[in-house]
């Protein structure tokens, strides 16, 4: 196996992500931690996030990985920047990625934001928003109920796009053109919230460009694997917990059998010195 890209989030979310980095760089293996036993992140204080992504980031360091992707925004607002500043290995999150397609694609710079508690609290994406365009107008309002809706594979279409209509009546009130989808569980949601929102409403999900932006750095830093044989590319998946929606979900775009192990990390150290790996 040739050294991996770490794709974390709490749960299935980061799928999203894992799925694009695998379209646009198809020759890197990945190495996906899903943090399903203590999922949702959203609502936790923001140490616990913390120490949670830190413990799958020190499972995931047994392999070796080349650079880190932190699929889940409620981690990317939390640890993000303390992670960079530790690890010698690029990463990357996905809010900022977000904020920058939302600009490119904003034509009244009317933009709003959904995401969970801990991502909109954060004000995360306002600020990314605004350091690219100051006069943005960003309307942020949290879907607690999606997360756990998403985990537990969608079972009842017409009780999910309920549930949608009502996270979403806030901006049945406001003149947005663009919705960026701050937390990466809910492109598995893009067509009930794209019939509530109305064709018109570009929704933004930052897996694209997050996968963009990893291929630029690894090419930067010559990282990029080149010339590989098909043999050579191998995906591993974890979950901490339940791991049958993560399996569904990961068949989807995955055609081989999946190499999917349930691990305990709730003992693992939360390491946050010598890291030999990043
Ligand atoms: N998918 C994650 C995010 O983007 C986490 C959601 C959660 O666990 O609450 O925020």
């Amino acid at each position: 196996m040739n050294n991996g890209i770490g794709v974390i989030d709490s749960g299935v979310g980061g799928l999203s992500v894992a799925k694009e980095i695998m379209r646009q760089l198809p020759q890197e293996s990945i190495l996906y931690f899903g943090d399903t036993a203590r999922c949702p992140y959203g609502p936790r204080p923001a140490e616990e996030v913390r120490s949670f992504t830190f413990q799958m980031i020190t499972y995931l360091l047994r392999y070796r990985m080349k650079a880190l992707v932190i699929a889940c925004n409620t981690a990317t607002a939390v640890v993000l920047q303390e992670i960079a500043q530790l690890a010698t290995i690029p990463v990357i999150g996905v809010i900022d990625p977000g904020a920058r397609t939302a600009i490119k694609e904003t034509k009244t710079g009317a933009i709003g934001v959904i995401g969970t508690s801990g991502t909109i609290q954060s004000k995360a994406y306002e600020k990314a928003l605004k350091r690219i365009h100051p006069s943005a107008e960003v309307y942020s309002y949290a879907c607690p109920e999606f997360v756990p809706l998403v985990e537990s594979g969608i079972p009842d279409r017409s009780k999910a796009l309920q549930i949608v209509k009502d996270s979403l009546k806030p901006f049945s009130s406001l003149s947005i053109d663009t919705l960026i989808l701050g937390c990466t569980h809910y492109p598995m949601l893009a067509d009930l919230i794209q019939e509530v929102m109305g064709a018109e409403i570009r929704l933004i999900n930052s897996a694209e460009e997050t996968a963009r932006e990893l291929s630029v750095v690894l090419d930067y830093r010559g990282l990029l694997e080149e010339k590989t044989t098909e043999q050579r590319v191998k995906h591993k998946f974890f979950a901490s917990g339940e791991f049958q929606v993560l399996r569904e979900i990961a068949s989807t775009f995955i055609k081989e059998p999946l190499d999917l192990q349930q691990v305990d990390i709730s003992k693992e150290k939360v390491c946050t010195t010598s890291w030999t790996n990043l």
